[in-house]
C-alpha cells in the first residue's frame, strides 16, 4: 500500500497545472467527462444506488470495548523468533497487538468468517465487545500512481462489476451475518487522495469517476448497523498543505452524497502504512511549507477543513504501527520499508480529542513493496536511500526489516 511516487511534488505544486484537483462535477450522473474517459476497452460505468438504511452509529466503535487480537498475525510475528531467539519477549508482546485485517483480494475474502468468529470467542470470554479492524482494498485500477500494490482488479476486465459482486457484496453480508457483533472497515488506503493531487498521472485521471463510483458503492453497500466505516485520509505529508485538504474535502464530500450523505461514515483513518510520528516539529525539516509538521496537528486541521465542507462530527483512526522514529527518513515522499523506523504507540482507545484510536493498520513487517527490479510490480520508491534492501513482495513477511522495527520501537517494548 505505497504512496504515490508524486505525492511531495503535488503537494509542493498542488495549485499548478498537472497536480490540481479536477473534480468532476457530472459524477452524479455516472458519466465518465471526456478528459477523464477511461480506456476504450473500459465497461460501461454501473449506477450506485445511495443508501437509505439507518444511518452508520455515530459513536466510537471502541468505547466500552476491546480489540481483537488477530491469531494469524501472532502466527506471522512468532516465525521471527528463529531469526532472532534473542528478541524472544519482545516478539511475544508484539504478537498480542491487535493489527488490521487486509482484505486484498476476492480470495482474501475467507478471512472474515474466521476473524468474526474467533472475535466473538474472545468477546464471550472476556464479556464484552472485541472489535475487529478490516482493511477492504482492491478497488479496480489498484494504486494508480505507483506500482508496489497495483491489484487484481482492472476496469477494462470487469473490474467495476467484479469488485460490487465478488468483493463488496460478499464482506457485506458477512458482516449482516454478525447484527450483534461490532465491526470497523477502512475503506481504500491512498486512493481517493490520489484523485486530490495525483490527476497528472494518466492511471488516476481514466480511474476518477471508477474509484469515487465504486467507493460510493463500498459506503452505500457497507452502511449497516454494526459496521463502523471510515475513510482512508492519507496523511500529513501528503495532504497537510491547505489547498490539498480542501481539495480532499470536496472529493469526500462528493462521494460521501452519492453513497447516501455524510452520516454513512463514523470517520476517516490517516497514517495508514506511514511513517509519521504524532508530535513535534519533525516535518518541518522535510518541508517547512507544510502547515502540519505531525500527524496529530493533520488529524485537527483536517477536521476543521471536513467540517467547513459539511462533514462534521466525525471520529478518526490514526495507524501507529511504524511511527516511532520521527526522524528516520531523508525525504517525505519516501514511503516504502523506511529504515530506522520503529514500532510507535500501541493501539489505544480514545487517546486523545477526536481520535477514536491509535491503532496498527499496516501490520509491522509485512512488506511495503518488492526491492528487486526485476520482479513483477517493481518500484523504485522501494530502493531509495531510505528503504530496507531485499524486500519481498508487498504484504509478505519481511523478518529482518521486522526486527529492526522492533529494536527502534518508541515506546520500548
Ligand atoms: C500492502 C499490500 C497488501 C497488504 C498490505 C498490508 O498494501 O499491497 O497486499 O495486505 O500492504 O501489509
Amino acid at each position: 500500500m505505497p504512496h504515490s511516487s508524486r505525492i511531495l511534488i503535488c503537494s509542493l505544486l498542488s495549485t499548478l497545472a498537472g497536480c490540481s484537483t479536477s473534480l468532476d462535477p457530472s459524477l452524479e450522473g455516472n458519466s465518465p467527462t471526456p478528459e477523464h474517459q477511461p480506456s476504450a476497452a473500459a465497461a460501461k460505468a454501473l449506477a450506485v444506488k445511495p443508501a437509505t438504511g439507518p444511518a452508520a452509529p455515530s459513536q466510537n466503535p471502541f468505547a466500552g470495548a476491546s480489540f481483537f487480537v488477530n491469531p494469524s498475525y501472532a502466527e506471522r510475528v512468532l516465525t521471527s523468533i528463529d531469526d532472532a531467539p534473542d528478541k524472544e519477549a519482545a516478539l511475544r508482546e508484539v504478537a498480542k497487538q491487535p493489527t488490521a485485517i487486509w482484505l486484498d483480494r476476492i480470495a482474501a475474502v475467507d478471512r472474515v468468517p474466521p476473524a468474526l468468529a474467533a472475535a466473538a470467542q474472545q468477546a464471550a470470554a472476556q464479556g464484552q465487545p472485541r472489535v475487529p479492524v478490516f482493511v477492504v482494498y482492491d478497488l479496480p485500477n489498484r494504486d494508480c500512481a505507483a506500482h508496489a500494490s497495483a491489484g487484481e482488479l482492472r476496469a477494462e476486465a470487469e473490474g467495476e462489476q467484479r469488485y460490487r459482486s465478488e468483493f463488496i457484496d460478499v464482506i457485506a453480508g458477512e458482516f449482516a451475518r454478525h447484527p450483534e457483533q461490532r465491526i470497523v472497515a477502512i475503506l481504500e488506503p491512498d486512493s481517493l487522495a490520489n484523485l486530490a493531487t495525483n490527476m497528472n498521472v494518466p492511471k488516476c485521471a481514466e480511474s476518477a469517476d471508477l474509484y469515487k463510483r465504486s467507493i460510493a458503492y463500498a459506503i452505500a453497500t457497507l452502511s449497516l448497523p454494526n459496521v463502523y466505516l471510515y475513510i482512508d485520509a492519507a496523511h500529513t505529508g501528503w495532504l497537510g498543505w491547505d489547498g490539498n485538504r480542501s481539495a480532499m474535502a470536496a472529493i469526500y464530500h462528493e462521494v460521501l452524497e452519492l453513497a447516501g450523505g455524510t452520516d454513512r461514515i463514523r470517520g476517516f483513518a490517516t497514517n495508514v502504512s506511514n511513517y509519521n510520528a504524532l508530535d513535534g516539529n519533525w516535518g518541518w525539516k522535510l518541508e517547512s511549507s507544510n502547515p502540519c509538521p505531525s500527524e496529530y496537528c493533520y488529524v485537527e486541521k483536517l477536521n476543521e477543513t471536513l467540517e467547513a465542507a459539511g462533514i462534521r462530527g466525525k471520529g478518526f483512526l490514526v495507524d501507529t504501527s511504524r511511527n516511532g522514529v520521527a526522524e528516520a527518513r531523508t525525504q517525505w515522499g519516501h514511503w516504502c520499508n523506511i529504515k530506522g523506523a520503529g514500532l510507535g504507540e500501541r493501539p489505544a482507545i480514545a487517546p486523545r480529542p477526536l481520535v477514536d484510536a491509535y491503532y496498527w493498520v499496516k501490520p509491522p513487517g509485512e512488506s511495503d513493496g518488492v526491492s528487486d527490479p526485476k520482479a513483477p510490480r517493481f518500484d523504485e520508491y522501494c530502493v531509495s536511500q531510505d528503504s530496507a534492501p531485499d524486500a519481498p513482495q508487498a504484504g509478505e513477511w519481511f523478518s529482518s526489516y521486522f526486527l529492526e522495527l522492533v529494536d527502534n520501537a518508541n515506546p520500548p517494548l
